[in-house]
């Protein structure tokens, strides 16, 4: 099929049908303002060097201070942090009222009650249609082992659900 004949709600609809986990990848911008967006296009990439990718849409208004930062931490969300996430996957407004966090000794805010945290510099971007592909190399990184994931799937939050047995 010629991709020019698809779909964008149909291609939406399939993609969403990659279960993900979701991260809140924060910074300070200017004036050590605390910035934030949620995003489930969060993917390990390699081991040697360690680099792992997101992909800020180009339209977005955080990701041009994630990039003057030149650093950013990602926060893999919990099970009980659905408000966390619609509270970063909106445009403007004080994203960081009433989400506590504590700055690291990487100068990155670190979300309480995450799953993990995985500290990154910007390693290069790449274009990619209209989004960027965002390389950063690890600087620092920790797990919770003993929480949940906040999960999307088919436009819908969900959890986990570990098969019996
Ligand atoms: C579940 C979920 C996943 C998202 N994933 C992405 C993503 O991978 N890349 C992206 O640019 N925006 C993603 N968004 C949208 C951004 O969170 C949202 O557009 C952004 O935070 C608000 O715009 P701003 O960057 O101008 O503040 C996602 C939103 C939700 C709810």
């Amino acid at each position: 099929m010629d991709t020019a004949a698809i779909d964008p709600a149909l291609y939406r609809r399939v993609l969403g049908h990659y279960a993900t986990g979701i991260a809140v990848v924060t910074a300070l911008g200017e004036g050590e303002e605390p910035v934030g967006m949620a995003v489930t296009s969060f993917t390990s990439v390699s081991l040697d060097p360690m680099l792992v990718a997101f992909c800020p849409d180009k339209g977005s208004s955080t990701w041009p201070k994630i990039e003057q930062a030149g650093r950013f931490c990602v926060n893999l969300l919990s099970h009980d942090q659905e408000a966390v996430c619609r509270a970063f996957a909106t445009r403007g407004g004080d994203k960081f009222a009433g989400v506590d966090y504590r700055i690291s000794e990487h100068g990155l805010p670190v979300l309480e009650g995450v799953l993990a945290s995985i500290e990154c510099q910007i390693h290069s971007v790449v274009e990619a249609g209209d989004h960027w592909i965002v390389l950063g190399r690890v600087l620092t990184l920790e797990a919770d082992a003993e929480r949940d994931p906040l999960l999307f799937f088919r436009s819908a939050y969900a959890q986990l659900a570990p098969l019996a047995g």
